[in-house]
């Protein structure tokens, strides 16, 4: 059923189809297009903590459509810019309190062009204390779109287990929406969080799981 030419997994696009872009050059060479802003939320902690290997929290949601997700979504055209649009999204999805953490154009980490869907994707990433997202988790499910848009939410496994397999390889074999995927992975090796070569293994061995 699934054709690898015709790529049914949207994370298996060609390529070429996905392109990264300067945020500010994308809002005038891709105005007609749609444009949508996705915001990750970590915590970062030294050693072991909470009972596994993670050095680090990161926050995605299961989406409505089956597939993972960052929250966020389409900007509208009664958003300010592109981060009081994720803004409004993130307190729409996951009850986020803007009091305490509003996200900010200086948490820009990339943006793409998804050609083929006329889609320009504008990524952001803000680091709370581990406090804080325990109470960011807390919230998600007293969200305005709890239950329609966000069905769930989870932390991603940061570490390979020794089967090479188990933990974030298994993790990134999974459907993701758009160019989630694609997101996780940079933005993992953007803060540091794990090792270029750490990542490349775990993806090799996810496009293996897949098959
Ligand atoms: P509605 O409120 O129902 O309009 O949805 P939304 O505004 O929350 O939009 P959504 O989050 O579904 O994002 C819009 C499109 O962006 C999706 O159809 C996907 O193609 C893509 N998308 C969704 N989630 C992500 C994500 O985490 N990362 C990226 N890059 N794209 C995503
Ligand atoms: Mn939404
Ligand atoms: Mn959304
Ligand atoms: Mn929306
Ligand atoms: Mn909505």
């Amino acid at each position: 059923l699934c054709n690898e030419q015709q790529s049914c997994r949207k994370h298996s696009l060609p390529k070429d189809d996905i392109v990264e872009v300067d945020f500010e050059q994308s809002l005038v060479d891709y105005k007609d297009f749609t444009h949508a802003a996705h915001g990750m939320l970590y915590t970062l902690q030294q050693g072991k903590f909470e009972g596994n290997s993670q050095k680090a929290n990161i926050l995605m949601v299961a989406r409505f459509d089956g597939a993972l997700g960052f929250p966020g979504g389409i900007l509208d055209p009664t958003d300010l810019d592109a981060a009081d649009g994720l803004n409004r999204e993130m307190q729409e999805e996951i009850a986020l309190d803007l009091n305490k953490h509003k996200f900010v154009q200086t948490d820009h980490v990339f943006s793409h062009v998804v050609t083929s869907e006329k889609l320009v994707t504008h990524f952001y990433a803000k680091m709370l204390k581990l406090d804080d997202y325990h109470q960011v988790e807390a919230r998600v499910a007293t969200a305005a779109d709890w239950s329609t848009e966000t069905l769930g939410f989870l932390r991603v496994p940061l570490y390979i287990m020794s089967d090479k397999l188990r933990g974030l390889p298994i993790f990134l074999a999974n459907q993701f929406s758009g160019n989630a995927r694609m997101q996780l992975v940079g933005a993992i090796d953007k803060c540091q969080i794990m090792k270029k070569e750490e990542l490349d293994l775990a993806l090799q061995t996810a496009e293996k799981t897949v098959k």
